[in-house]
């Protein structure tokens, strides 16, 4: 859940038929939002294309760091690290989900799983993954 207050003056306001008292705190599920039919197609899917510049996202569908104006600082800082995390383990790993084990997910601050996800690293042959004097090689010949 996030709550999008800030130490404003908040005016009354009708939202989707409701009205909104002045003051009144509003809290937001991006759980739902990111599901929600109405701003996403194949709302269950996993789609990571979804996110592709030329598929326009509703502005506010999308607020896994808050929307308007209070954010979080540490966005750009998660965003990369995530991308750095995938790209690092991905390349050497194979991920395989456990047979039977169910994912289920528990609502904290950030979205997490109740007893995490269990899966099994296959490492992948080796010539797919980049030795550390091909990574040095390459940021030598970058750099010149
Ligand atoms: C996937 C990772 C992360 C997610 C999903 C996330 C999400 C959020 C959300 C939803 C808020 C509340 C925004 C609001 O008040 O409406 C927030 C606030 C904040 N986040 Fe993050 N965050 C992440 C990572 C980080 C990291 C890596 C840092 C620091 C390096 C950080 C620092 C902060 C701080 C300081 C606030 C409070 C900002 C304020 O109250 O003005 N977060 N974050």
């Amino acid at each position: 859940m996030t709550d999008s207050s800030c130490l404003l003056d908040v005016r009354a306001d009708d939202i989707g038929g409701y009205t909104i008292p002045a003051d009144s705190s509003v809290v937001i599920c991006p759980y739902v939002t990111h599901r929600h039919p109405d701003f996403w197609q194949n709302a269950g899917d996993f789609d990571p294309d979804r996110f592709l510049p030329e598929r326009d996202v509703p502005h506010g569908a999308y607020l896994p760091f808050g929307v308007g104006q209070r954010l979080c600082i540490g966005s750009n800082f998660a965003m990369m690290e995530g991308v750095l995390i995938c790209a690092m383990v991905l390349q050497r790993f194979r991920l395989e989900l456990v047979p039977g084990f169910r994912v289920e997910p528990k609502p904290c601050i950030t979205l997490r799983t109740r007893q995490g996800v269990v899966m099994t690293l296959h490492p992948w042959p080796t010539s797919r993954v980049p030795s550390a004097s091909t990574e040095a090689a390459t940021t030598e010949g970058e750099a010149s």
